[in-house]
C-alpha cells in the first residue's frame, strides 16, 4: 500500500490546500490513529485513521472517466489564461470530484483521455515501465513514403533521444491536398511526441486525434462528451 505525505492526503480528501494543511498539522489539530502529530513529514497508507480537529476524513470514492477532449481545451485542472480545461468540461456535465487527466493532449489535439482522482492508478498509467499503447491517426503534410514509415517504426531522434518502437500505418492518401493520414501505436507519452516524430520525417502535423488509449477507445462519445469507465474497465487498468 502506498504511503502518502499527510499534507497531500489531506488536500485530497479536500480539507484544504497542501500548503493550508501543513498549517493544520502544525497547529496540532491533526491525529493518525488518535496520536497528534505535528511533523510535516509524516506518511500515512489508506489503513490509517486520520482526524481534524476529531473529526475523521472521509475517504475521497474514486472516480474514472473518458473524455472524448474536443480541439481549443487545455488538458489540465486550472489555466491561468482563463481557457476552458478538460475539467471544466466534466463540471459542466455534473461531476464534482476533484478530477485530473491522465497525461496530456496538446490544445488543438482532440480524443481519447482519461480523467480520474486515483492518483495511485494515474501515476502507474503514466509511468514509463507501464506506458500503455496510445493510439493516433494524425494528418500531415506531404505523403509519407513506405522508408519514411520504416523510419518511423524504428524510432526517429527527438530531444536528443531515439523514440522506441512504434507502428505507423498509411491510412488515406490526399494527392490534391499533399497530404495523407497515418494512424500510428506509440508507447511512451514524451512532450508532444506524435508532432515530433513526423516533424523529425519532414511531415508536420496538421491535425492530430487520438483514437483509443489501452483497450478504451471512443465508441458512442461525440466530441466534447465523457462517460464514467465501467468496473470492469477500471479493473483492467489496474491490471495491465
Ligand atoms: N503527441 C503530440 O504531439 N501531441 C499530443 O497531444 C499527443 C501526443
Amino acid at each position: 500500500m502506498t504511503k502518502e505525505r499527510l499534507q497531500k492526503v489531506m488536500a485530497e480528501a479536500g480539507v484544504a490546500s497542501r500548503r493550508h494543511s501543513e498549517k493544520i498539522i502544525l497547529a496540532g489539530r491533526v491525529t493518525v490513529n488518535g496520536q497528534q502529530v505535528t511533523t510535516l513529514g509524516t506518511k500515512v497508507d489508506a489503513s490509517d485513521v486520520v482526524a481534524v480537529d476529531g473529526v475523521p476524513l472521509q475517504k475521497e470514492q474514486h472516480e474514472y472517466f473518458l473524455l472524448n477532449k474536443p480541439r481549443g481545451v487545455i488538458s489540465s485542472a486550472h489555466d491561468e489564461h482563463g481557457r476552458t480545461t478538460v475539467v471544466d468540461l466534466l463540471k459542466q456535465g455534473g461531476v464534482a470530484e476533484r478530477i485530473y487527466p491522465v497525461g496530456r493532449l496538446d490544445y488543438d489535439t482532440t480524443g481519447a483521455l482519461l480523467l480520474t482522482n486515483d492518483g495511485e492508478l494515474a501515476n502507474k498509467l503514466m509511468h514509463p515501465r507501464f506506458e500503455i499503447n496510445k493510439t493516433y491517426v494524425a494528418k500531415v503534410k506531404g505523403v509519407v513514403t513506405n522508408d519514411e514509415l520504416r523510419t518511423l517504426r524504428r524510432g526517429v531522434n527527438i530531444d536528443g533521444r531515439l523514440t522506441r518502437e512504434s507502428h505507423p500505418r498509411l491510412v488515406e492518401t490526399d494527392r490534391a491536398q499533399k497530404t495523407c493520414r497515418v494512424k500510428i501505436t506509440i508507447h511512451e507519452g514524451r512532450y508532444h511526441q506524435v508532432k515530433k516524430m513526423f516533424e523529425a520525417i519532414g511531415h508536420p502535423v496538421l491535425k492530430l486525434h487520438r483514437e483509443s488509449y489501452g483497450f478504451l477507445d471512443l465508441s458512442g462519445l461525440a466530441s466534447g462528451e465523457f462517460r464514467p469507465l465501467r468496473t470492469a474497465e477500471v479493473q483492467a487498468l489496474r491490471e495491465l
